[in-house]
């Protein structure tokens, strides 16, 4: 038996939702840069989950439906008003939470294709409410109850702060939403097919996949970035800032990528946003900064900035709270996880590898008092 450490290079599955081809992303067939330049959030959503892009009506009715699936049962955001908000993330609450929803939902281990499908929009449409009302929550406020006129973005800005947001903001977070939408086989989505490929329910497949995500390998780590730029705090610290840690061998946060080694295709349109979303704040050292550290990451290293990096700072100009930014990859990203869900469940296979043994060899039983 052989064995890849990380699984790196091991193709595991077929699937049709995105795909990573000499550095090129694309959602079933789009490419990346023009869904991040003109498609709407619940454009791409159906595409991934119906392999098509929606014409007008079929777009319409759709975002009708997550609108209408927006409100969550009254017990879970009650449980949300239990959660002691000093000391828990926001990850841990939405992982709760989404378990939570099951126990509301009578089609939970309903597996017909229609149930799952109409899960697949509740859960859609209700991150973001439970994401944005835990946010309020633990601000002292109520939460804020979707509009049915606003689109996915403007309802998240929305319910997050109780104000319809600017057309720069809700374009700037519709595009967020889109590049982080789907990303072939990430560990996250990995862990939600393993889970479904035992024939479990959707909820469980989606809680799996939101402790995945949680990691600062993976989702955890635009948070972090925020950290990181924080303590720099101006760009004549960042040069000594970065060489340090990189001497100590520390990771620096948002660079590096398992698959794209020229270059993470999305991190362009973030950097490009963080320039004019810091430039629009005012706050131009976030985005000074993230410049002065991707010069030295690439030049010491090699590492280029990935989907992580420039995220920080964009959320940051939108006001979002820093602990938020990964629950926000999770809102987004839910959609990835139920197009691959839909298509593990069409053509199941349990999900079981092996694992080389590298223990003792055969050792005698003793009974506890001889130990
Ligand atoms: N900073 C400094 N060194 C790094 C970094 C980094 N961000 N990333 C990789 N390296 C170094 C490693 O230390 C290692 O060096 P060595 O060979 O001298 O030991 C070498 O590059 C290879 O790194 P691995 O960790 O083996 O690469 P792997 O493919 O396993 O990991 C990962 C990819 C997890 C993304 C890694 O680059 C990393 O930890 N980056 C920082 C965290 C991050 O930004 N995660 C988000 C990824 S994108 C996403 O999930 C949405």
């Amino acid at each position: 038996m052989s064995t890849t450490k990380g699984l790196e290079g091991v193709v595991a599955t077929t699937s049709s939702v995105s795909s990573i081809i000499d550095g090129v992303l694309t959602y079933h067939g789009y490419n990346i840069d023009d869904l991040a330049d003109h498609a709407s959030f619940e454009e791409v959503v159906y595409l991934l989950w119906n392999h098509r892009l929606p014409n007008a009506a079929e777009l319409k009715d759709f975002k009708e439906k997550l609108s209408e699936a927006a409100t969550v049962p009254q017990e879970v955001l009650d449980q949300l008003k239990t959660i002691p908000v000093d000391s828990v993330h926001p990850m841990a609450v939405l992982r709760t939470a989404v378990s939570n929803l099951a126990l509301f939902d009578d089609s939970a281990d309903d597996m017909s294709e229609d149930a799952n499908r109409e899960k697949a929009i509740k859960l859609q449409a209700q991150l973001p409410t439970l994401v944005t009302a835990f946010s309020r929550i633990r601000e002292g406020k109520e939460p804020v109850s979707p509009k049915s006129d606003l689109s996915f973005s403007a309802n998240f800005l929305y319910m997050l702060t109780g104000k319809e947001p600017d057309e720069i903001s809700e374009k700037a977070f519709n595009k967020a939403l889109v590049l982080h939408a789907d990303h072939e086989l990430n560990a996250s989505t990995f862990t939600a097919r393993v889970c479904v490929a035992t024939l479990s329910d959707m909820y469980s497949g989606i809680t799996s996949a939101i402790g995945a995500l949680k990691g600062p390998l993976h989702g955890g780590a635009n948070e972090r970035v925020m950290k990181m730029l924080s303590e720099i705090g101006d760009v004549s610290n960042a040069e000594s800032y970065i060489k340090d840690a990189l001497s100590r061998k520390v990771k620096i946060m948002g660079f590096g990528h398992r698959v794209y080694k020229n270059g993470d295709p999305r991190a362009k349109h973030l950097k490009e946003m963080s320039r004019q979303l810091t430039h629009i704040t005012g706050e131009t050292k976030w985005y000074e900064m993230s410049i002065k550290i991707d010069e030295i990451v690439s030049g010491e290293k090699g590492l280029l900035p990935n989907v992580d990096f420039y995220s920080a700072s964009v959320y940051h100009s939108l006001g979002i709270e820093h602990d938020l930014f990964t629950p926000i990859f999770a809102v987004s990203r839910v959609s990835g996880w139920i197009a691959h869900i839909l298509e593990q469940y069409d053509n199941n296979r349990l999900i079981r590898p092996r694992a080389e043994y590298t223990g003792p060899s055969v050792q005698k039983w003793l009974p506890v008092e001889e130990r």
